[in-house]
């Protein structure tokens, strides 16, 4: 999977885009400031879509895919909406990314910083324009596509049920949640700032896990049938394994693999460890693959008041009727 590429000017903040936030055992805070003994809590960040023009992706993705035939290669895009020509915006990149040699498309409708109130989550609330997009896209391209889609959109389901029936072949959820870093009290600083401002930026890393699996599960249990890409806070397996649990077939890594840079390639090591955990899950359990387990969680998330009480007397907060 790509960063996601656009057509539309992007200039980043003149200042970090991206910190790790770590936390310890001794001292439980959360901070990007290097301390001993911390393990990593999350990632936070305010980068905007590819700052590279298309035409310099493009043979890029050439030579990846003609590296790997037989691999996966994916490209994140995203244009505007609300016009026509935006959705010609959309229909552009999705020839270009497929022409040079892309297996499928994630159509990335879930940025949650992006200035345009046409672009990224600012769409995600509206079923008409998901829809506008993937009529656009499924017109020209015939690959997969698949929908990312924002945490912070108050009607999640909604917005994946407009997307599956436009054509998605897969939803993809999430991405980083909206939110602020914070002020070292002594400074009074942000822990990033410019010129002492800040923005809204998204959190990614361990600290999404649990919030991320809610997400799936939402959509999951409301479309068991299709199919779900998994990504927030996943590092090794136990958290892969929580996403499939919850009904995603594939599952993505982004902060643990960007906190891993330097050690021979981005994220090496922690797939490679990924797949043989996983592998050694499977034979362990004599699974065949992961289908044997995926979505085994889905049944047991009910609604609060089916969880069983100690007493029978209690009435889901309501008095007893006479
Ligand atoms: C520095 C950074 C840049 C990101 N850029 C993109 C992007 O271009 N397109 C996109 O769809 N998601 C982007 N994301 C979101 C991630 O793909 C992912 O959805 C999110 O970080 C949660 O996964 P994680 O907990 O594994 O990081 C970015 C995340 C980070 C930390």
């Amino acid at each position: 999977m790509t960063k996601t590429i656009g057509l539309h000017p992007v200039e980043n903040v003149a200042g970090p885009k991206t910190i790790y936030q770590r936390t310890s055992e001794t001292k439980p805070y959360v901070s990007r400031y290097k301390r001993p003994d911390t393990v990593s809590h999350s990632s936070w960040n305010w980068e905007l879509i590819s700052d590279q023009p298309l035409d310099q992706w493009l043979p890029d993705l050439e030579e990846i895919k003609t590296t790997y035939p037989d691999r996966m290669l994916i490209a994140s895009i995203m244009a505007g909406a609300g016009n026509e020509e935006e959705m010609e915006n959309w229909r552009r990149l999705a020839r270009a990314v497929v022409n040079a040699g892309c297996d499928a498309i994630e159509l990335n409708m879930s940025c949650p910083h992006m200035d345009r109130k046409d672009m990224g989550a600012h769409i995600a609330n509206d079923e008409d324009i998901i829809r506008s997009i993937l009529q656009a896209v499924t017109e020209v391209v015939s690959v997969p596509i698949w929908v990312k889609l924002t945490p912070s959109a108050s009607s999640l389901v909604d917005g994946a049920r407009a997307a599956y029936a436009a054509g998605a072949s897969s939803i993809s959820l999430c991405n980083t949640f909206p939110s602020l870093p914070l002020m070292d009290p002594e400074t009074l600083k942000f822990e990033v700032e410019v010129d002492g401002l800040v923005t809204s930026g998204g959190l990614g890393g361990l600290a999404i896990l649990h919030q991320a699996l809610q997400r799936v599960s939402d959509v999951s249990r409301a479309f068991p049938d299709k199919s779900i890409s998994g990504i927030g806070g996943i590092k090794g397996f136990r958290e892969a394994f929580n996403f499939i649990a919850h009904g995603a077939g594939n599952l993505q890594v982004c902060t643990a693999a960007m906190e891993e840079k330097g050690s021979g390639g981005v994220g090496v090591n922690l797939i490679q460890e990924l797949t043989s955990d996983l592998g050694e899950y499977l034979e362990r359990k004599g699974y065949s693959s992961i289908e044997e387990f995926r979505g085994v969680a889905r049944e047991r998330i009910v609604e609060h008041s089916r969880i069983r009480r100690k007493s029978e007397a209690y009435n889901g907060g309501y008095a007893q009727p006479a």
